[in-house]
């Protein structure tokens, strides 16, 4: 079978901005609440934390350059929102926002596409303080930000994307408590999901006002088999699904809330939300990106988190213990197609952390990664060739960098960055996905 995919697909690779700038509170940053998150003792393997990460912050023209290496024509990457607005709302700081103008304008010297993501993860401090996403006003500062960063960087950025997966906001910090603000209250889920979506909606009409298109949303879709045949576990993967997958595709796409999670968590967690108008959060959108890196196959267990558990499969299992598993990318977007009523999607996220060796004669065999690269590649391909419209694909990562609260432990990068000296070498998945670009995947099948 030919394993090309369309010209002008989009190649990309991609980063956020607390995990690779460094330099957190530089030129008049105000500090954000994961910068302050990782200087709490415990919180983050290793004591690690993201005040030197990659050096991007004064390394980024040496970054684009090996983007254009690459041979890619995008790159997705996010903005610390507090380096623009130190304490998330009112005047703007010239030097922060700077930044990411000179950022920018390298890329398109270099006729590198921008994507930008206007949320990953790192909120301003000052407005976690006053309730994050506890309240609602985070979401009208949300809408306020976007709104001056379309109007900064106009005609400069096409391709904007509103927050990166608000479910690993909503579950990591307020149900599991290891990201910020460290909460760990499963009846609080309902709430930071709808201000979320609030931020969400909010965010693309205070965009779409300013005249412009092309804003889209990362969601993070792990998608659910259930272990057996039994009714039993089919219920619980149809409660795993509802909570993880369908949260916030379901409210925007199909108006309405998952019943099955309004079951499982009880009307008390949900009585305010069901309260608020879904019409409001259902703001049309251009494309949405999915991030993708493993399945789950669900059992009933009771006593377990909803009453599920995960069944370990055999099988190759990266770094993060996460079940290598191709064909759940196809599955994934041919579900994504069909609940969305065929949207414009990106894969806006996919790769491994899987254990290096060490860089001999300036190369570093990661013969793993290659082979996870090439079999999601293949399974994308697949998704495309049975319909589902698929805009592009980006690598996640670009650089080896802070993995949240495991540190520099995980190493998701095309390209090894030295801990100790920010070097950066290009690995063999970074010769191989810069083939897949170069040929439009026709290697792949070589
Ligand atoms: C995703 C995040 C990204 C990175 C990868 C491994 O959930 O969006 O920042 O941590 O996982």
């Amino acid at each position: 079978m030919s394993t090309r995919f369309p010209t002008g697909f989009t190649w990309g690779v991609a980063t956020s901005a607390y995990q690779i700038e460094g330099a957190p509170l530089a030129d008049g940053a105000g500090p954000s609440n994961w910068h302050r998150f990782a200087h709490e003792p415990g919180r983050i393997q290793n004591g690690d934390t993201g005040d030197v990460a990659c050096d991007h912050y004064h390394r980024f023209r040496e970054d684009v350059a090996l983007i254009k290496r690459l041979g890619v024509s995008a790159y997705r990457f996010s903005f610390n929102w507090a380096r623009i607005q130190p304490t998330g709302r009112g005047k703007v700081n010239p030097k922060g926002l700077d930044f990411y103008k000179r950022l920018v304008d390298e890329l398109h010297a270099h006729g590198i596409r921008p994507f930008a993501t206007l949320h990953h993860w790192d909120l301003p401090a000052a407005l976690e303080d006053a309730g994050g996403w506890l309240s609602r006003d985070t979401a009208l500062r949300f809408a306020d930000f976007t709104e001056l960063m379309a109007g900064a960087l106009d005609g400069q950025i096409e391709d904007w994307c509103t927050l990166n997966e608000p479910w690993v906001i909503m579950h990591a910090g307020f149900v599991e408590g290891v990201h910020p603000p460290g909460l760990a209250n499963l009846a609080l889920a309902p709430k930071v999901a709808y201000h979320l979506l609030l931020a969400h909606a909010e965010a693309v009409r205070a965009y779409r006002a300013t005249g412009r298109h092309r804003m889209g949303l990362v969601v993070n879709i792990e998608p659910k088999y259930a272990a057996s045949d039994e009714p039993k576990d089919h219920a619980a993967r149809a409660r795993a699904e509802a909570y993880m997958n369908r949260l916030f595709v379901d409210p925007i796409f199909q108006g309405r809330w998952p019943e099955e999670l309004i079951e499982a968590l009880g009307e008390t967690a949900w009585r305010e939300v069901l309260a608020e108008p879904l019409a409001p959060l259902r703001e049309p959108l251009d494309w949405l990106g999915l991030n993708y890196y493993t399945r789950a196959v669900v059992r009933h267990a009771p006593g377990g988190f909803l009453d599920t558990a995960t069944v370990r499969q055999p099988g190759l299992h990266t770094e993060m213990g996460w079940e290598v598993y191709p064909q759940g990318l196809t599955d994934t977007l041919l579900w994504l197609h069909e609940r969305t009523g065929g949207i414009p999607l990106y894969v806006t996220e996919n790769g491994a952390a899987f254990a290096d060796p060490p860089i001999e004669d300036g190369r570093l065999h990661d013969p793993l990664r290659e082979a996870y690269l090439h079999e999601h590649l293949q399974a994308a391909l697949n998704a495309l060739q049975r319909g589902v419209d698929l805009r592009g694909y980006f690598a996640w990562s670009l650089l080896d960098n802070f993995e949240w609260q495991f540190g520099y432990s995980k190493r998701f990068g095309l390209v090894h960055v030295d801990p100790a000296t920010g070097a950066r070498t290009p690995k063999d998945s970074a010769r191989l996905f810069a083939e897949v670009a170069a040929t439009h995947g026709e290697c792949l099948s070589a």
